[in-house]
């Protein structure tokens, strides 16, 4: 059986000292970290990579970052190029997520040439999918997960979906303490999957999908024992090193 990921995206939170103190008190649950049911991965903002980076020698957790720019490289003040990320011994980066996509106005378009930029370099894109309750409750979230895929797969093409990793993260449960059911996590990997069948039944298969949306240790694992969710994109509870170890260890469980 594949590992289960844990992913943690801390989002833009956290001081230096408080991060520190988050990664070594992580770090410290070696056997949980180190355990062959689980991938973990922490996506620190780009400031704290090569703090992070080094907090992480010797442990299992690999590092991934939360974005980055659509451009190889070039006049782009602010921005951060794959390849930088790929300088900072980054192996994945999350793309599309929610508050890039609903906040920043990114583009089913512009996420596609992200996803570009990082499979270029070899960086894993956890591609984030998901609809806005309105969305949900008008009946269009297979449309809105079809149109966010859809871009990609033009862009890359469905065999580039080998180096990626889907994340499910439905916007209104992002934060808010309200979760997807089970029940519509399972429906939703279940259509992703069948989107990619497109490309390959192993593909699809093959394809490791995430949920994200308000996880915590006392509901992850209605998540995590989903048929189809190889593991979880956690926020608010990623940055309490208690609660992501007790997510870590019902990984270990499922
Ligand atoms: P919360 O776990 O805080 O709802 O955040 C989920 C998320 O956005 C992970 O990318």
């Amino acid at each position: 059986m594949k590992p289960k990921i844990i992913a943690g995206n801390w989002k833009m939170q956290g001081s230096l000292q408080e991060i520190t103190n988050l990664m070594r008190e992580v770090c410290s649950n070696f056997d949980v970290l180190n355990s062959p049911s689980v991938q973990v991965i922490v996506f620190p903002s780009f400031v704290y990579l090569h703090t992070v980076h080094q907090l992480l020698q010797n442990s299992p957790v690999l590092l991934g970052a939360q974005n980055v720019n659509e451009h190889v490289a070039g006049a782009y003040t602010g921005e951060v190029a794959a390849s930088m990320l790929k300088d900072m011994r980054c192996q994945f980066v999350i793309l599309g997520h929610s508050e890039r996509r609903h906040v920043y106005k990114e583009s089913n378009e512009l996420v596609a040439e992200k996803v570009q930029r990082a499979l270029e370099v070899q960086l894993t894109p956890i591609l984030c999918v998901g609809e806005l309750l309105e969305d949900r409750e008008k009946g269009r979230t297979e449309a809105v997960i079809q149109a966010q895929l859809q871009a990609v797969i033009d862009a890359v093409g469905y065999q580039a979906f080998q180096q990626c990793i889907i994340a499910y993260e439905p916007v209104w449960a992002i934060g808010t303490g309200l979760t997807a059911t089970p029940e519509q996590a399972e429906s939703v990997q279940a259509f992703i999957r069948k989107l990619l069948k497109q490309g390959g039944t192993e593909l699809a298969n093959k394809m490791s999908i995430l949920y994200g949306g308000s996880v915590k240790p006392d509901n992850a694992a209605s998540f995590l024992s989903v048929p189809g969710i190889d593991g979880v994109l956690i926020g608010g509870a990623s940055l309490k090193a208690q609660s992501f170890v007790d997510i870590c260890k019902v990984g270990i469980q499922s």
